[in-house]
């Protein structure tokens, strides 16, 4: 793993100890990587309304889009509780509308694998799909 990828799983890692998972205790913790390099933490925050809850990745990206950010070319994900995890269809449908690239994985022993987009969520439906999507608001 090459020193930025590692040095930005610790950051998810951290950020998945700051998780909120009272219900599940199955902490979740991501980092997304916008285009300009810029980069946002988010863990999973659950609520007693169960549907309430937010993912780690969704928290990441969503905070990358209100700083700002209209594309993420990279999300980090760690599990603390389940090491080897991979991302609920929500996120990728959220990684998908954001133009995420590349989704790096925690592995149980440390090691990372990194995955295509295609490869979570084949044939998939877009922003492309609608056409020109607005953008700035
Ligand atoms: N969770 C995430 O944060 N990301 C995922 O991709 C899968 C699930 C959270 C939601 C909930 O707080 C807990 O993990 C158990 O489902």
């Amino acid at each position: 793993m090459d020193p930025n990828d590692r040095r930005r799983m610790d950051d998810a890692r951290d950020a998945a100890t700051r998780a909120y998972a009272p219900y599940s205790g199955f902490r979740v913790g991501a980092l997304a990587v916008a285009a300009d390099g810029a980069e946002y933490l988010g863990a999973n925050v659950e609520n007693a309304a169960f549907p309430s809850s937010i993912c780690a990745e969704a928290n990441a990206i969503t905070t990358a889009v209100a700083n700002g950010a209209r594309r993420i070319e990279a999300v980090y994900v760690t599990c603390l509780d389940d090491p080897g995890c991979t991302p609920c269809g929500n996120c990728r449908q959220i990684m998908r509308e954001f133009g995420v690239e590349r989704v790096i994985l925690d592995g149980p022993g440390g090691e990372v694998q990194v995955l295509g987009l295609d490869e979570l969520l084949p044939r998939s439906f877009g922003p492309d799909s609608l056409g020109s999507p607005r953008t700035s608001s």
